[in-house]
């Protein structure tokens, strides 16, 4: 499997990928709705990254929260930005966590599991450390709510490498079944990431998207140059400021497998 390299991408990740104080608090409202928990609780973000989602979860959430990534230059950008010292970053293979048995009530991961080379091996392994009763919160974009977006459509040779890589809603929930997961549910979100097609573009042009820096650089001035044409001619095109988002939920009990 072809891997983003999150040692180049930590420099720039968090300028490409903008995430807004409003979508923070969507994202945080549906991780209090679907947890059912409150303050205290104690949550692993799994693939942390630069701590987008780790560090509100305890200035607003009150959770107590472990950020944990297998990139040390993600991690270094998560602990610059936490200067209040909230959440506590740990270097860590998702696939070979180092958590005893039962040491979180809830594991978020974002964007992570079509990086790894087993995701059901970090399912499994995101079952042991969660306490029971325990709730898994994946948030991903599925592969039929992303092979028709602006990078699929402007970088073509992304499309092989997704197509490879990133799971279906299906797919998802099949893995938490098989990993003893309970009440599966899964819902689409649809986020507003750009306000113009311009902040696109330029997210675009920080490779924003890791898979942008999977391809050839012949491919990847095309599509800019492409993009940027669509862009001067559709400025107001709704298509070019959404993304489509899952949230798939699951929930371990104490029920024998
Ligand atoms: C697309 S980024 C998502 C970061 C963050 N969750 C967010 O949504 O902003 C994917 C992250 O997964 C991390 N990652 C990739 N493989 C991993 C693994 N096996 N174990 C832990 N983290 C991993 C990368 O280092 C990167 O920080």
């Amino acid at each position: 499997m072809k891997i983003a390299n999150y040692r180049h991408i930590a420099l720039s990740y968090d300028q490409g990928r903008p995430l807004s104080e409003q979508n923070i608090d969507l994202w945080l409202r549906l991780v209090a709705r679907f947890s059912k928990m409150s303050e205290g609780a104690r949550v692993l973000d799994l693939g942390c990254g630069t701590g987008r989602f780790s560090i509100p979860m305890v200035s607003k959430l009150r959770f107590h929260v472990t950020g944990a990534d297998s990139s040390e230059e993600m991690l270094g950008k998560a602990r610059e930005k936490d200067t209040g010292r909230l959440v506590k970053w740990d270097l860590e293979d998702a696939q070979h966590l180092t958590y005893p048995d039962e040491s979180f009530n809830i594991i978020f991961m974002s964007h992570l599991l079509h990086h790894v080379d087993d995701p059901t091996r970090v399912l499994s392994e995101c079952r042991r450390v969660l306490v029971t009763p325990g709730v898994i919160l994946i948030r991903y974009g599925a592969i039929e709510q992303i092979r028709d977006d602006v990078e699929h459509m402007f970088f073509p040779e992304v499309r092989g490498i997704d197509e490879a890589r990133t799971p279906t809603v299906a797919t998802v929930e099949k893995w938490l079944a098989e990993a003893n997961f309970h009440e599966i549910a899964s819902e689409e979100v649809v986020q507003k990431t750009f306000e113009t097609g311009e902040e696109h573009l330029n997210m675009a042009r920080l490779k924003g998207t890791s898979v942008l820096t999977m391809i050839s650089p012949e491919a990847f001035e095309k599509g800019i140059h492409d993009l940027t044409s669509y862009i001067e001619d559709n400025p107001d095109d709704p298509w070019l400021l959404h993304d489509r988002i899952t949230l798939t939920v699951g929930c371990k009990f104490d029920v024998k497998a």
